[in-house]
């Protein structure tokens, strides 16, 4: 018994887990970013905000990935607009920026 399940996993499983690795989506982001600004580093929860916010169009054009127009204007628009808009989420300077 023990042997026959192990030769399923040797067989099925692990082929099935390295075919999942190689063609891992192409499009990945890391589940935290850390923003660096001579302001104090802004640390962004890109998994949580995904899990919660569930729509990428919140943040992103057609095609999520790099942000072409990412910086200041941008953070302070659409992040901080979004936190003041649903009364959630760090509004005040030192609350994104972490000296
Ligand atoms: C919701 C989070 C958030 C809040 C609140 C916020 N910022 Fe930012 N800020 C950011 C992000 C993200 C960036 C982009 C950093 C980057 O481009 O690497 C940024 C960029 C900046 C930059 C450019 C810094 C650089 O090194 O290029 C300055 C200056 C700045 N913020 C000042 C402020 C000040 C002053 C306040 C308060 C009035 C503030 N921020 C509030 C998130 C925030
Ligand atoms: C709350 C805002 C927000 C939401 C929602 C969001 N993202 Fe992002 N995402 C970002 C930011 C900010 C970056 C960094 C942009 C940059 O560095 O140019 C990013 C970067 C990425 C990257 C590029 C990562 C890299 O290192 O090249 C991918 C891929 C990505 N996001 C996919 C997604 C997908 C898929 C969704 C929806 C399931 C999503 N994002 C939802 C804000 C968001
Ligand atoms: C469309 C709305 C929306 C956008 C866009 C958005 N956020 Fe948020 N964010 C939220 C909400 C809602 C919360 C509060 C979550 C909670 O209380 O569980 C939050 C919480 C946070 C927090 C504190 C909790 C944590 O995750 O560490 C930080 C820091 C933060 N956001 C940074 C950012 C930055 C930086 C961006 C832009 C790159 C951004 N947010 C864009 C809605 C948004």
């Amino acid at each position: 018994m023990i042997t026959a399940k192990r030769n399923l996993v040797m067989k099925r499983i692990i082929p099935l887990l390295i075919a999942t690795m190689v063609s891992a989506p192409i499009a990945m982001a890391a589940d935290t970013m850390i923003f660096p600004s001579i302001n104090g580093n802004v640390t962004f929860n890109h998994k949580g905000h995904t899990d919660f916010l569930k729509d990428c169009k919140n943040c992103h054009d057609k095609t999520p990935g790099k942000i072409a127009n990412f910086g200041k204007d941008y953070a302070h628009k659409t992040c901080k607009g979004c936190h003041e808009v649903r009364g959630r989420g760090p509004t005040r300077c030192g609350l994104c920026h972490r000296k």
